[in-house]
């Protein structure tokens, strides 16, 4: 059976990991957040992988409170670059193989066409330059890996866009919304099974750097239209630039993932955006009934 240690399960990621652990059988999860396995410390996580014979880590940890790591870079670095270098020794040491999650700000977003694997990275943010470090760090660890760059990841689980567009929009019955940054919306719950559908399939040919989002494109504009349609919220939501909507994080203008690797090398069918952004909002209904 192989035993698989999930990392900052407490997250959106990790709570739609868990939500999915009774399908996967073959599978043994150990599912920790800080409180459990503070991934900054390597004897943490050494006395984990020893004690529990770890095959698999699925790293789900980071810090993503992106405009905030404009300030707390230090601790954002941390978090993001030096923890998944001690995960990678770590996977290295035990001969497992390591899940790592990252972004798409990692790119400059001045693209055009939907950013593939290897293109340049030129974070704009101190979040998506951490990230980098991080994918650098599990990179030159010359671990088992498998990299996911993902877009606005969003679930039932923890705070997101869906949620405050929801919030706001009832509050408030008019949103102002950026329509200039343009990307993929990706539920949780789609990754977190793609993920646990590839690691069977994973093989030493099979590691590097892949990007993962749902289908399709759209500004944030659009997706809080729908997001507001869809819930049945009536809103008026006026589309605006991001220069009238300043926040102390750069973000990407563009940040589309070409997802044609993964879908090539493990044989993937990835939903539209709409339709997973209706099976997360029938969960957000139902949890909150
Ligand atoms: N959210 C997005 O829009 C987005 C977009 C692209 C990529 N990603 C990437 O996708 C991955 C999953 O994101 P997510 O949205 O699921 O993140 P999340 O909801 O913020 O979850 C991260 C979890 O990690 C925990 N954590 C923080 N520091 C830790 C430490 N030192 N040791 C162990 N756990 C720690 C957090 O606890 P606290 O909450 O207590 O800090 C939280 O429970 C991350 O790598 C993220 O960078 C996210």
């Amino acid at each position: 059976m192989n035993t698989i240690l999930v990392t900052g399960s407490n997250g959106q990621l990790g709570n739609e990991l868990r939500k999915l652990a009774k399908d996967y059988t073959d599978f043994q999860f150990i599912f920790t957040d800080i409180a459990e396995l503070d991934i900054t410390s390597p004897l943490a996580i050494d006395e984990m992988m020893s004690t529990h014979r770890v095959q698999t880590i699925i790293n789900c940890a980071a810090y993503t409170a992106v405009d905030k790591a404009e300030s707390d870079s230090e601790i954002a670095m941390r978090i993001n670059a030096k923890a998944p270098q001690f995960l990678a020794e770590a996977a290295k040491k035990y001969d497992a193989l390591l899940f790592h999650v990252s972004t798409d700000y990692v790119f400059s977003g001045q693209g055009f066409q939907p950013y593939k694997e290897d293109e340049p990275c030129a974070p704009q943010s101190a979040y998506g330059l951490t990230k980098l470090k991080g994918e650098e760090a599990v990179i030159n660890s010359n671990c088992k890996a498998v990299i996911i760059r993902t877009s606005w990841l969003y679930s039932a689980f923890g705070n997101n866009f869906i949620k405050t567009m929801r919030k706001y929009g009832a509050e408030r019955g008019f949103l102002k919304v950026v329509f200039d940054q343009i990307g993929t919306p990706t539920w949780a719950g789609d990754l977190a099974k793609a993920i646990l559908d590839i690691i069977p399939q994973t093989k030493p040919e099979r590691c590097g750097i892949y990007h993962y989002s749902n289908e399709g494109v759209c500004s944030w504009y659009d997706f809080a239209i729908e997001i507001l349609d869809k819930s049945g919220i009536p809103c008026k939501v006026e589309p605006i630039e991001t220069k009238d909507y300043p926040l102390p994080a750069t973000r990407p203008y563009y940040s589309v993932l070409n997802k044609s690797k993964i879908k090539q090398d493990f044989k993937l069918a990835i939903p539209y955006w709409k339709e997973s952004l209706s099976k997360c909002l029938l969960e957000i209904e139902t949890m909150s009934l």
